[in-house]
């Protein structure tokens, strides 16, 4: 079966990733990142938000659910970490609808802790780490 997106890349290569997921689906406004703890979900989310010229710095967020970023031209992304929500109801509970429905960029990292509150139209790309410590980005 013919994959959407299929790519391996070290730290250095990130920013071609970037824009290429970024400009490669440009009606995607909402990123599943899928994939284990260490996996290089955050650094992706990074690359993204550089490429999207995303001013403020990016970091999971540690106290909220969700941070929000601002870009250049004054577009908001936003970066869900859920992997400490306790239970699902907790998404819809802090309204991520209004973020989702935005028309803006999302990025979410641990989508599988509330998988039944992500869009159907998010687009999920999965990072797993190569045997040489490079990252296989994929999109099905
Ligand atoms: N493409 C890459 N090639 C090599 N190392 C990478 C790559 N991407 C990320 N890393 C390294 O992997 C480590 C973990 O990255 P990161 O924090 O992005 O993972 P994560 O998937 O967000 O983890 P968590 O599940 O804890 O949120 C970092 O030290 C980072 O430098
Ligand atoms: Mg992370």
């Amino acid at each position: 079966m013919k994959m959407l997106y299929n790519r391996v890349a070290n730290l250095g290569e990130l920013d071609e990733v970037a824009a290429e997921i970024i400009d490669g689906f440009p009606r995607h406004r909402i990123f599943a990142l899928s994939g284990e703890m260490g996996a290089g979900k955050t650094t992706l989310v990074q690359a993204m938000c550089r490429h999207l010229k995303v001013t403020d710095t990016v970091n999971s967020p540690t106290f909220s659910i969700v941070n929000e970023y601002i870009t250049t031209e004054n577009h908001y992304v936003y970066h869900f970490d859920l992997y400490r929500l306790r239970k699902p109801q907790e998404l819809p509970d802090i309204g991520a609808e209004d973020y989702f429905y935005s028309g803006n960029y999302c990025f979410i990292e641990w989508p599988e802790m509330a998988e039944q509150y992500i869009p159907d139209e998010a687009l999920v790309l999965r990072v797993t780490v190569s045997e040489d410590g490079k990252r296989i980005f994929t999109i099905n």
